[in-house]
């Protein structure tokens, strides 16, 4: 993995020089020779270097490269990590890159933010999934192992990107949890995995299908009967508050580890994305590790329901009846609508186990979203306007939108059944806000609530600056600009 280092000294000769400048700012080359300089300023004039967002030049060669990027103007913490995600892009074939760090006109930030926003970038920029490759990926992988950034507050700035690496390395997590096939992501397999992050001071739980039966989910037993792979629920707890008995927040995720359909079966194109129909629990567990690399001072429970959705003589029917973990009874007519399910139960038994205040549950939950709003930004529905807010703001801050679109008594109603207490489906239209108000029913009076729906920026097409085309494990870094700042 990627080396980042902080230095004030003296850079070796072998690494890459990296230098960049703003829109009308000027570049500061003072640590250069004469003559590389003179080539510097000579390759600027002749491609037209004006210091533009997405503009790099490339200098001299071999030992003594130096690459020259611009930033644009007045640029904030998302421009920079980008441009570290696209440096990653540019160093194929170096193993070596130093960032000789420059204020630039017009930005807000200082060296140190600069420098830890780069190297945060960097670190998702470059990350690939490449375990399943039998032969190495020439061209395709980044050839950088070590980053030095070069400026006197080395040792502060060392310090402040602790949290963002402890960040990046939660959300490469996250990542690898997405892009991983479902015949090997298994319930019991993620589950696993939860299991071993006890090491970093989480407390973890895991309910196994015996329990989960004793306890009376019967939502989440459903969706899992029609599958050889027994279902999990699983959860986590972060005390960074130790004194404190209370979670601040409780995050709830969707884990379907493939969502065939059931009976009510997808159509074949595409389906195979649905090996990321478990990114909501990705980025509760995932989030949970993040917390705790950060030590961060939060108390902060999450829980995973984890099931695979497929068709068999064992599967659930559209038409029957469910018998949910709070009571209500839940009529099931699209057995692809089995997210609903799976978070239902894992509501009531979080709120139910840990008196929480506040919920967050995040989930791939419909097409409709998706439709909506595409891949710029998640849905966000909720029952409390300061949450929601905050949340907004925290997504514009991480660079991870949201949008938030309405749940009322109307939407509500459209999921009144006439033979139970509801049904899992609404009517042709508003499946977002329908299934949100689903959710809603599962959620106790007086507890703020709020409900992400990511279907739809899950995973990219085509290869952004700061992710590989495939999953973005999206919310993990709304989430902990949430739990560090707004808590
Ligand atoms: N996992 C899907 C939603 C989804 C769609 C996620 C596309 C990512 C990309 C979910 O379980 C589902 O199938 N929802 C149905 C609900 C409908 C049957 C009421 C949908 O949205 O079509
Ligand atoms: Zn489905
Ligand atoms: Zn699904």
């Amino acid at each position: 993995m990627l080396e980042v280092v902080f230095t004030k000294g003296r850079i070796g000769v072998e690494a890459v020089r990296i230098f960049v400048c703003g829109e009308k700012s000027r570049l500061e080359l003072d640590v250069l020779n004469q003559n590389e300089k003179e080539a510097v300023l000579k390759a600027c004039r002749q491609s037209k270097f004006e210091g533009k967002n997405g503009q790099f030049v490339e200098v001299l060669g071999g030992k003594s490269k130096i690459i020259l990027a611009g930033i644009g103007k007045n640029p904030g913490e998302i421009e920079w990590q980008k441009l570290g995600g696209s440096l990653a892009k540019k160093l194929f074939k170096d193993s070596v890159a130093c960032y000789i760090v420059n204020e630039i006109k017009g930005c807000k930030l200082s060296k140190i933010e600069i420098s830890y926003n780069v190297a945060f970038g960097l670190m998702l920029g470059s990350y690939r999934f490449d375990k399943y490759f039998t032969k190495k990926q020439q061209n395709e992988y980044p050839a950088l192992e070590q980053i030095i950034f070069k400026l006197k507050e080395a040792d502060e700035a060392a310090e402040a990107f602790k949290k963002y690496a402890a960040l990046a390395n939660a959300v490469r997590y996250g990542r690898d949890l997405c892009n991983e096939p479902a015949n090997y992501l298994t319930p019991q397999v993620f589950a696993d995995d939860i299991d071993r992050l006890k090491y970093l001071g989480l407390d973890v739980e895991i309910l196994d299908k015996k329990i989960l039966q004793e306890k009376g989910f019967g939502l989440l037993l459903g969706v899992a009967q029609g599958s050889v792979n027994e279902p999990k629920v699983a959860i986590l707890k972060w005390k960074g508050k130790p004194d404190k008995e209370e979670f601040d927040v409780a995050l709830v995720g969707k884990g379907v580890t493939f969502d065939s359909g059931g009976i009510s079966l997808k159509p074949g194109a595409g389906m195979g994305d649905m090996k990321g129909d478990m990114t909501g629990a990705a980025v509760v567990v995932a989030s949970l590790k993040a917390l705790a690399l950060q030590a961060a001072p939060v108390n902060v429970v999450g829980i995973v329901g984890l099931v695979e959705n497929m068709p068999s003589g064992s599967a659930i029917r559209p038409g029957d009846i469910l018998t949910s973990l709070s009571g209500q009874t839940v009529e099931v007519l699209n057995t692809d609508a089995e997210g609903r399910l799976v978070l239902g139960d894992c509501l009531t038994y979080v709120q139910d186990t840990y008196k929480v205040k506040k919920i967050i549950d995040i989930a791939t939950l419909t097409g409709a979203t998706m439709r909506a709003l595409g891949s710029e930004y998640a849905g966000i529905f909720g029952n409390d306007s300061k949450l929601i807010a905050d949340l907004i703001d925290a997504g514009e801050k991480s660079g991870e939108n949201l949008w938030h679109l309405p749940i009322n008594k109307a939407y509500d109603k459209m999921v009144d059944s006439s033979v139970a207490d509801m049904k899992n489906i609404g009517g042709a239209n508003a499946g977002g806000s329908t299934a949100a108000c689903f959710l809603q029913r599962f959620v106790a009076e007086g507890v703020k609530w709020a409900h992400l729906d990511i279907a739809g920026v899950d995973r990219v097409e085509k290869s952004t600056e700061l992710c590989p085309k495939g999953a973005t494990a999206f919310g993990i870094r709304l989430l902990n600009k949430f739990l560090n700042v707004k808590l």
